[in-house]
């Protein structure tokens, strides 16, 4: 079945590290052929720059000052991140980096920054993921889904995705830091990780990804967000 989406169509999609929302965002962005955007990749690249230029992660004021000079150099697209003309991807990946992505996070300042960058490039249509999406970065998205899983699945998908890369880490380690990354992004004070009051909460545990993603087409379609067409624009 081919799908078209409505002009415009912003789809939020949030959900806590792990819960498959990523790879959720991007199937559907195929379907629909919308435009996707991993808002995690604003914030992994900042963690990543600070690490890279010795910044503190408990100075606010430092981070700050490296978002304002990292937002002009910024391209950020379906294909992912690029910093000064260098496409970042794998560098991105790793755990300390998303530790790190998730200590700039709750700092006020740097998600201000990052607000107004997200919401200029999602205004002509686009699936975003993240964690504030639904809340705070599209708050009159179209649709907004949180998806979800419990802690042991989501740490066991990271150690999946983590081996995949060559990576030999502990399923346990990933675990804690799976719970310890849920506990920051959930308990701070701006922005925290949590479903819109008027989003539409999956939780995948037990399905596969394909069954997600059809669970939300049907539910786009029923609200009139998306249609069956003849073939796919690409086509
Ligand atoms: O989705 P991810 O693991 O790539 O995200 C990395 C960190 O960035 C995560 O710990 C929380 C933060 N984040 C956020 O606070 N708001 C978003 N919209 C996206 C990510």
């Amino acid at each position: 079945m081919n799908w078209c989406a409505k002009q415009g169509l912003r789809i939020a999609i949030d959900g806590p590290s792990g819960s498959g929302k990523g790879t959720v965002a991007r199937l559907l962005a195929e379907k629909l052929d919308l435009p996707v955007l991993d808002t995690g990749l604003l914030y992994r690249l900042v963690g990543f720059l600070a690490l890279r230029k010795g910044v503190a992660l408990d100075d606010e004021a430092a981070v700050a000052r490296l978002v304002a000079e990292v937002i002009p150099t910024v391209q950020w697209d379906q294909r992912g991140i690029s910093h000064q003309g260098r496409w970042l991807d794998q560098e991105l990946r790793g755990e300390h980096v998303g530790t790190a992505a998730s200590k700039v996070a709750a700092m006020p300042e740097v998600r201000r920054q990052l607000l107004a960058l997200q919401q200029r490039l999602a205004a002509h249509g686009c699936i975003m993921d993240g964690r504030d999406i639904g809340t705070v970065v599209l708050p009159d998205a179209e649709a907004k889904f949180f998806l979800t899983a419990t802690q042991r699945e989501r740490a066991r998908r990271r150690w999946s995705q983590l081996q995949g890369l060559g990576r030999e880490v502990d399923l346990d380690e990933v675990h804690a830091e799976i719970k310890m990354r849920d506990q920051r992004d959930a308990s701070r004070k701006y922005a925290p990780l949590k479903p819109a009051a008027d989003a539409i909460v999956i939780d995948s545990t037990t399905l596969r990804i394909d069954q997600v993603v059809d669970r939300m087409l049907a539910i786009l379609h029923r609200r009139g967000l998306i249609e069956a067409c003849a073939k796919n624009r690409h086509q």
